[in-house]
């Protein structure tokens, strides 16, 4: 009994402790001018639905949820920001080339048309964040001209 205290109270201050540990939380005030949305006319729901559903982990800007506020749950968040940034960026889309731009459009479309992105782990708590068929609909065919005007 007195080992199953001690382990609790030395998980508990471990718990505490890590509260501490200094954050970089991905967060800009303004969406930069290289942004998607800035370079590209993209339509106002197709514009909405990346802001919902993919900006979270694809861009600068991150709309940090309550439960961020505490570890270790941040570190998880942020992992799975870093690791989306890595992949797709939409706020440094106007820096990539247009062979890059290329892949990523193929990459976006076939990601969404299978239903990968937005994770799962993601729209578990985010319900706004999943796509209707009509919006499916919307954003492919968006991503689909604008892919098509890149052809070179
Ligand atoms: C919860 C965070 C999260 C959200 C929300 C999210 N993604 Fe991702 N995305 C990731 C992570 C992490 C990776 C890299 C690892 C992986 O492929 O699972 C990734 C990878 C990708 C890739 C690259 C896949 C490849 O193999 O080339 C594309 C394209 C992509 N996401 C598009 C989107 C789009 C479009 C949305 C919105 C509809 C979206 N993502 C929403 C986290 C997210």
């Amino acid at each position: 009994m007195k080992i199953l205290k001690i382990t609790l109270g030395v998980f508990l201050v471990i718990m505490l402790v890590v509260q501490f540990v200094p954050r970089h939380p991905n967060k800009s005030s303004e969406i930069p001018p290289t942004d998607f949305t800035k370079v590209n006319e993209v339509p106002q729901p197709v514009k909405g639905k990346l802001f919902e559903s993919c900006y979270d982990c694809h861009s600068n800007n991150t709309r940090y949820p309550w439960y961020n506020r505490v570890q270790p749950v941040a570190w998880f968040l942020d992992d799975h920001i870093t690791a989306g940034k890595k992949e797709l960026n939409f706020s440094e889309w106007a820096n990539y080339s247009d062979r890059r731009k290329n892949s990523k459009l193929r990459s976006i479309i076939s990601q969404v048309e299978d239903g990968e992105m937005p994770l799962d782990s993601y729209t578990f708590l985010h319900k706004e964040a999943v796509f209707s068929e009509k919006e499916k609909k919307e954003f492919l065919d968006y991503m689909r001209r604008l892919k098509k005007g890149l052809e070179l």
